[in-house]
């Protein structure tokens, strides 16, 4: 897979692969490469000046990896159960989350415990019981490792303190937030609305890494607007207002908006019209939803109709799958833009 990487001296390829990791900018899906006297360190970033380092950026093309590894040998379960094992996990701060095949369920602490052995970061390992309610939160069970849920997760050098059992955060969506971050006009100061900020993902890194006039941060979970208040300072941003409630009720309190994020993917589309309606002429909404993949064509139309019966032309400038959900479906963005 292509990415862009820093090229470091071999001397110095642990320092700053250290370095890269504790800022959360490595790519740990990818396997770091060595040729000749360099090492190439594959990096979660587009831009060189977002990191600060003195060492040259290329783009090389990299081989993926197991997010974790070796762990499958250690668990001790029965052989022939082996295959159900899963192969990819959440991993927030040091917390990872997995889902587990119901036959595996008598060996969870087991599995768990392999998997801390096998990586040295990790603290705590949490059974996913799946996303719940109207907070979106996960139903966690402890199985190995330290008996919290407390963490600070790191993406593009920002620092997300949260509990993961009481708010939402997704680690898969990183890639799609710097998306976002970059087709943000940096010359005209855009207003950003997100309707649905959680801990603040989407509203620190466009306040941090994109000059914007000001973000409106929304949610309905008073555990989420806490832990958005303290990465609001911990990441030491100052134009960002946050608010708790309820976003078809608060959002009169907010001016118009150049550009809305609706991160509910199992119900943005119902709050299409309240963002239709704060939305500048022009200005684009990012709308994430979960989709059936033969439904898409559907979808799409279905977004463009509803938009039309709330009084709006929209143009759906891209649709793309940020990740698979299911077999059959995925979670989808459509980036609309305004037309009146
Ligand atoms: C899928 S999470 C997204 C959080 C965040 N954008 C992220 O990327 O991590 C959806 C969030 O919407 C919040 N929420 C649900 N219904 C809401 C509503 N009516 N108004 C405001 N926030 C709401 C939930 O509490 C949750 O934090």
């Amino acid at each position: 897979m292509l990415s862009k990487c820093v090229v470091v001296p071999r001397s110095k390829g642990e320092t700053i692969r250290k370095k890269l990791s504790e800022e959360g900018l490595l790519r740990k899906d990818l396997r770091i490469m060595s040729l000749e006297d360099d090492i190439y360190i594959p990096i979660a970033v587009e831009a060189y000046d977002d990191i600060e380092l003195c060492f040259p950026i290329t783009e090389m093309d990299f081989e993926e990896v197991e997010q974790i590894k070796g762990y499958k040998e250690l668990a001790d379960v029965p052989e022939h159960l082996k295959e159900l094992l899963p192969t990819s996990f959440d991993m927030i701060g040091d917390i990872c989350i997995l889902k587990l095949e119901e036959e595996l369920l008598p060996y969870s602490q087991e599995i768990g415990e392999a998997i801390l052995k096998t990586n040295n970061n990790l603290k705590v390992v949490a059974l996913d019981g799946g996303v719940k309610g109207e907070f979106r939160t996960r139903d966690l069970k402890i199985i190995a490792g330290e008996k919290r849920t407390t963490t600070t997760h790191k993406e593009y050098g920002l620092r997300f303190e949260m509990d993961v059992s009481k708010v939402y955060f997704s680690p898969r969506l990183a890639r799609e937030r710097k998306r976002v971050v970059d087709l943000i006009e940096n010359e005209n100061g855009e207003t950003i609305l997100d309707m649905f900020a959680g801990v603040g993902p989407f509203s620190i890194m466009i306040a941090r890494h994109s000059n914007i006039k000001e973000v409106h941060a929304i949610d309905i979970n008073p555990d989420a607007v806490e832990y958005l208040e303290k990465n609001i300072k911990l990441n030491k941003v100052d134009n960002i207002s946050h608010y708790l409630g309820d976003a078809r009720s608060v959002i009169c309190e907010i001016p118009n908006a150049d550009r809305i994020i609706m991160n509910l993917p199992h119900s943005a589309i119902d709050f299409l019209g309240t963002g239709l309606d704060v939305l500048q002429p022009g200005g684009i909404i990012h709308l994430y939803s979960i989709v059936e993949n033969e439904d898409l064509p559907k979808f799409s139309e279905k977004v463009v109709e509803m938009a039309k019966g709330f009084g709006h032309e929209v143009r759906i400038e891209e649709k793309r799958m940020v990740h698979t959900y299911s077999p059959t479906s995925g979670l989808y963005v459509f980036d609309l833009i305004s037309l009146l």
